[in-house]
């Protein structure tokens, strides 16, 4: 299979440590564009897109070219280094510009923080150089961006191995959703524990359940799993419980959008009934995720915004009504699992439990 991959005028930040090199999202200093892989025409498309303006940005994040929650936040920092390669007026007007497409960046999906942590970050490093020359401020802007990028990748590296080391050799894993390389800066989350349990030598295989109603896991985990040659079958979310209940899944691992502070986890929707399935059947049910997903002004999950997305989502597969049109179709994108209910989060500061009472707040010092 080859695959082709857009001229870049540095290396990519690729996604894959297998035979191909693909990456979500990207900068191109050399034309100011942001590069984008099509992940809604996935696996039967790989197309890149080129966007020249932080409004066509917003918009995929929106329409989910681009899905995942550190992925969209790597995007939205994209998007800001646009505007200070555009806007070349005096500190103000370069604050004022900052500021207005950053609000519109945030209001495009709710549920995953780490937008809006990009978005700030973006924001104090440009308050921080807005008197600069507009040629340096820009300069400043776009390391800040691949800062948080490189670091994404890092991070995901760092919870993997974690995570890995809870992995018994010979475990069928389930995962929810796509948590993986293409939601990232790279390497993945959950699938970052996968990835570095599969390259310690585990013999491990993969259920994916299939993520209705956008199919996350049957288009896009089982296709970067098979990608890195990691043994992966794909089952419709309905099958988790027999699966369970033969006692043919041994550990599960999710990403996660939001964790409060007392250890509850958004995730896509469909998180939860897996969580419950895996207490009732004693599988260790572990979360993998950056440090920028920990909310820790929310004291617990109750407050998580939850995004409802359109329902021709639901309502509809690849062109085929399923539902017809008049009847009302509920839409909520991600749901909330309580921390009693999950074993681990693994994150790049270290491991918490919050089925044990731990929250993050005890790593808040090793960043
Ligand atoms: O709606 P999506 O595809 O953006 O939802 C993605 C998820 O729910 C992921 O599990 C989560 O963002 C973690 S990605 C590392």
């Amino acid at each position: 299979m080859s695959i082709p991959i857009p001229e870049l005028s540095r290396t990519p930040i690729t996604f894959s440590e297998g035979p191909q090199a693909f990456f979500p999202v990207e900068y191109e200093p050399a034309t100011g564009e942001v590069v984008m892989l099509e992940q809604r025409k996935l696996p039967s498309e790989v197309t890149y897109h080129r966007y020249d303006k932080p409004d066509q940005v917003a918009d995929a994040i929106r329409d989910m070219v681009v899905r995942g929650a550190p992925a969209i936040g790597i995007a939205a920092a994209y998007a800001l280094v646009m505007v200070a390669r555009t806007e070349e007026g005096d500190a103000a007007s370069f604050l004022v510009a900052n500021g207005a497409a950053g609000r519109v960046l945030n209001a495009t999906r709710p549920t995953a923080v780490n937008l809006a942590w990009a978005i700030a970050r973006m924001g104090r490093k440009a308050a921080e150089v807005a008197k600069l020359d507009p040629r340096e401020r820009y300069e400043a802007m776009r390391a800040e961006a691949e800062a948080i990028h490189r670091e994404d990748v890092l991070a995901c590296h760092a919870m993997g191995e974690l995570g890995a080391r809870d992995v018994p050799d010979g475990a069928t894993i389930l995962t929810h959703c796509n948590a993986g390389a293409l939601a990232t800066g790279g390497y993945g989350t959950a699938l970052g524990v996968i990835r570095a349990a599969h390259a310690a030598g585990k013999k491990i295989r993969v259920l994916a359940d299939e993520t209705r109603p956008y199919l996350q896991g049957a288009r896009l985990t089982s296709w970067e799993l098979h990608v890195d040659g990691i043994p992966v079958e794909v089952i419709s979310d309905n099958m988790a419980g027999h699966f369970f209940q033969r006692g043919e899944i041994d550990f599960v691992v999710v990403g996660s959008d939001r964790i409060a502070a007392n250890g509850d986890v958004a995730n896509k929707i469909g998180t939860y009934s897996v969580a419950v399935l895996a207490k009732e059947h004693g599988v260790p049910f572990t979360v993998a995720a950056p440090w920028s997903t920990v909310d820790l002004t929310m004291s617990d999950g109750s407050g998580i915004p939850i995004e409802e997305r359109p329902r021709d989502e639901v309502a509809r597969v690849g062109g085929t009504t399923l539902v017809a049109d008049g009847i009302g179709v509920r839409h909520p994108a991600f749901d909330v699992t309580p921390g009693r209910l999950v074993h681990a989060v693994y994150t790049e500061r270290g491991v918490f439990h919050p089925a044990k009472g731990e929250g993050p707040s005890a790593l808040q010092s090793k960043g």
